[in-house]
């Protein structure tokens, strides 16, 4: 599948709503009520990091809920790429790009979104082919600023930053045109996950999906 007809999938991914809940589960039976509580928000999108031994099925049970769009996390290579689909995803995110990671992309038909933090990174994405790309970690890689002058170099990518933000901050990255939605844990605070507090995870989705966007081009 080519990398342009990735792009369309990408781009569906990251305009679904302004955030993408970033997770990492330690207990399988909290998928189910963990998603439908962001998904109740407004929040579809859900990031399912492969950091813990919960996290393949829990995105199996997870890609069960109506309405949601689950992706894999933190995807190193291809073995867990081919995991990751197998669980479900239908996008896959990985922290940074190998060529090797670049070709398993363009032999599958799940879209990767990869990581970059620097011009350097960005131009060896572009000329892989890729131009939907996570900035990360975004507020220790340099924050708003670093991001903003990446864009203004790099006109034709679209960033999803990720790595550190907060509601709080969260605005100020999707003021930047090209930034067409933020990645965080924020959203379900792992208290509010370990205590089964799905009421307050909602209600942080809900005010996470209601962040406005700036202008596309
Ligand atoms: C990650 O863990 O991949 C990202 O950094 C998102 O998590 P955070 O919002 O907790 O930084």
């Amino acid at each position: 599948m080519s990398l342009e007809s990735h792009n369309a999938l990408l781009d569906a991914v990251m305009t679904a709503a302004p955030v993408i809940p970033v997770i990492v589960i330690d207990r399988v039976e909290d998928a189910l009520p963990l998603a439908r509580a962001l998904v109740a928000g407004g929040l579809p999108v859900l990031e399912v990091t492969l950091r813990t031994p919960a996290a393949l099925e829990a995105m199996r049970a997870m890609a069960g809920v109506p309405g949601a769009i689950v992706g894999a996390g933190t995807v190193l290579d291809a073995t867990q790429y081919d995991a990751a689909i197998a669980a479900g995803a239908r996008f896959v995110v990985s922290p940074g790009l190998t060529e090797r990671l670049a070709a398993a992309a363009r032999e599958r038909a799940v879209p990767l979104l990869p990581g970059t933090a620097t011009a350097s990174e960005v131009m060896a994405a572009r000329e892989a082919g890729f131009t939907r790309l996570t900035f990360f970690p975004a507020e220790s890689a340099g924050g708003v600023s670093a991001l903003k002058g990446l864009c203004s170099v790099f006109r034709d990518v679209r960033f999803c930053p990720t790595g550190g933000i907060t509601a709080a901050i969260a605005p100020a990255y999707l003021a930047l045109p090209q930034v067409a939605c933020v990645g965080g844990s924020w959203p379900m605070p792992a208290d509010a996950i370990q205590a089964g507090d799905w009421a307050r995870v909602e209600a942080l989705a809900r005010e996470a999906a209601g962040l406005r966007r700036g202008a596309k081009g």
